[in-house]
């Protein structure tokens, strides 16, 4: 598969490089700081520069173009309010667009669990993050793609087990990124997996299991 990654340089973005590109994916990896060309390369991609506010619809449906899927896992990653709605929401729905303008119908978005941060004090800008993430989604939701968009809790940095809980309703947790980029690179080959949105934490589940129960 011809995959075309958003956010490759990412935590979860890396991750997800080095497990398509071990499994006979070809990925071209967007990266948007020069410094950080030879490190999607490490990890598998041919690196692609683009961003999400620089770009139109057009130049980055050109840069799509010919690729069978698009996963996104970009984010603003708490630099501000401003930048999240030009991230997270204005950059997904560009991106969407693109991806239709291209015809690459296949698109795995990397969300965010609707229960996050419930366990802390509201915070302005986190209440804004959730806002534009789920507008966003509303927004995938909206097109004609071969959608699948996964709402992880919250990530963490442990090593991954390779075990998950994935369904359509589940109780909130964390997730290692190790284990975010497993469902992810599982999920975006499952393509009976459309149109449906996962709650994903970490569990006792194979990832591979995880992914292939959702279709049963
Ligand atoms: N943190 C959590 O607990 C949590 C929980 C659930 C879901 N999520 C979501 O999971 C996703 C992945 O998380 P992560 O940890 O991998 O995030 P990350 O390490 O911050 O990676 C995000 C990537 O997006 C890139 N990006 C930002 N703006 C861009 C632009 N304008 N054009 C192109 N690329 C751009 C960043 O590049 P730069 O280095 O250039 O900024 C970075 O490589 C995010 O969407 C996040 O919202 C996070």
């Amino acid at each position: 598969m011809k995959v075309f990654q958003i956010g490759a340089a990412g935590g979860v973005g890396r991750r997800l490089t080095r497990l398509l590109a071990e499994r006979g994916d070809e990925v071209t990896g967007m990266y948007r700081k020069p410094d950080q060309a030879e490190a999607v390369r490490a990890a598998g991609a041919t690196p692609l520069p683009a961003d999400l506010i620089a770009d139109s619809v057009e130049e980055l449906a050109a840069k799509m173009a010919g690729h069978d899927a698009v996963v996104f896992s970009a984010g603003a990653h708490g630099t501000g309010m401003d930048q999240t709605t030009l991230i997270d929401g204005e950059g997904l729905a560009k991106a969407a667009d693109a991806a239709v303008r291209a015809g690459v119908s296949r698109f795995v978005l990397v969300s965010v669990f609707p229960e996050a941060g419930r366990d802390r004090a509201p915070s302005e800008g986190f209440e804004h993050y959730m806002r534009v993430k789920k507008t966003a989604d509303v927004y995938l939701t909206g097109t004609d793609l071969d959608w699948v968009i996964v709402r992880p809790g919250t990530l963490v940095d442990e090593p991954g087990t390779g075990r998950v809980t994935a369904g359509w309703a589940i109780e909130y947790g964390t997730v290692p990124r190790d284990d975010v980029a497993a469902f992810l690179a599982a999920a975006l080959h499952e393509t009976a997996l459309s149109r449906a949105i996962v709650e994903l934490t970490g569990g006792d589940t194979p990832v591979a299991d995880a992914a292939a129960r959702l279709i049963r």
